[in-house]
């Protein structure tokens, strides 16, 4: 089966203070549809410049990433984020809910962007899901960490990605709330097939993924060759 996310001979490498800088070198490994895959390291060490690669939201300075098997910095910018917006959702650490929008709000909102009727009944479905049925008509401030999360998940899953991409999505809950939300990813991953691709410190939360991706210093450091393959 061909990966549906393929990574081959990544790199980024910016100018900082009129030096090169590499911030992630010769990064090869293929994600099979429906795994989970967690990104660890240490801070710096480029995780999230990695995850930012995949999802197509920065350009490598090397190598390809191929998203269902298509090649997206061959794309043009629309291409590419027309195919992100069919195939990818994403978590934040950081939530990013809309403050002046309800959690239903927050989650009917992308359904709503793409014309369909049925937004609200889906997004109260999502939300009851993750276990907030009684919270629907709550401001983001008036949601707890874990909450607001929560919302984010379901925002990100309604319209049922291929693809999610988290970056740190626990890095900002308790140690109890964050084993929640990582159960809940992985529930869904399971329940809908969805590819989860998230990036942790938590090397506890990282074992609950079928497979660890480790980066120390830009570069793939896992205990075995990293290919993809098997
Ligand atoms: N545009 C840029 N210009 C210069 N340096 C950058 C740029 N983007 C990232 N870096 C540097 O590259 C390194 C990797 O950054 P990245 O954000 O990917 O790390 P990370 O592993 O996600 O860290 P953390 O765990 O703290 O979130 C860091 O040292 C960062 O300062
Ligand atoms: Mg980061």
């Amino acid at each position: 089966m061909a990966a549906i996310v393929r990574a081959d001979d990544l790199g980024k490498q910016v100018e900082s203070g009129g030096q090169p800088l590499v911030i992630l070198e010769a990064i090869s490994f293929g994600v099979e549809a429906g795994e989970s895959l967690a990104i660890l390291g240490a801070s710096g060490s480029g995780k999230s410049t990695l995850l930012g690669l995949l999802a197509g939201l920065d350009v490598p300075s090397s190598g390809t990433v191929k998203l269902d098997g298509v090649d997206i910095f061959a794309c043009d910018e629309d291409a590419r984020a027309r195919l992100r917006g069919r195939l990818a959702g994403f978590v934040f650490q950081s939530f990013q809910l809309l403050p002046a929008l309800t959690a239903l709000e927050n989650v009917m909102l992308p359904l709503e962007l793409r014309g369909q009727r049925d937004a609200r009944q889906q997004a109260e479905a999502v939300l009851i899901r993750v276990g907030l049925g009684h919270r629907l008509h709550h401001l983001p401030k008036h949601l707890s960490g874990g909450e607001q999360q929560r919302v984010a998940i379901a925002r990100a899953f309604v319209v049922q990605p291929k693809i999610l991409f988290a970056d740190e999505p626990t890095g900002n809950l308790d140690a109890s709330t964050g084993r929640q939300i990582i159960e809940l990813l992985l529930e869904l991953n399971r329940a809908q097939g969805t590819t989860l691709i998230l990036v942790t410190h938590d090397e506890a939360l990282a074992a609950r993924c079928g497979r660890q991706l480790r980066l120390e210093a830009g570069r793939a450091v896992s205990p075995r060759p990293f290919t993809g393959e098997g």
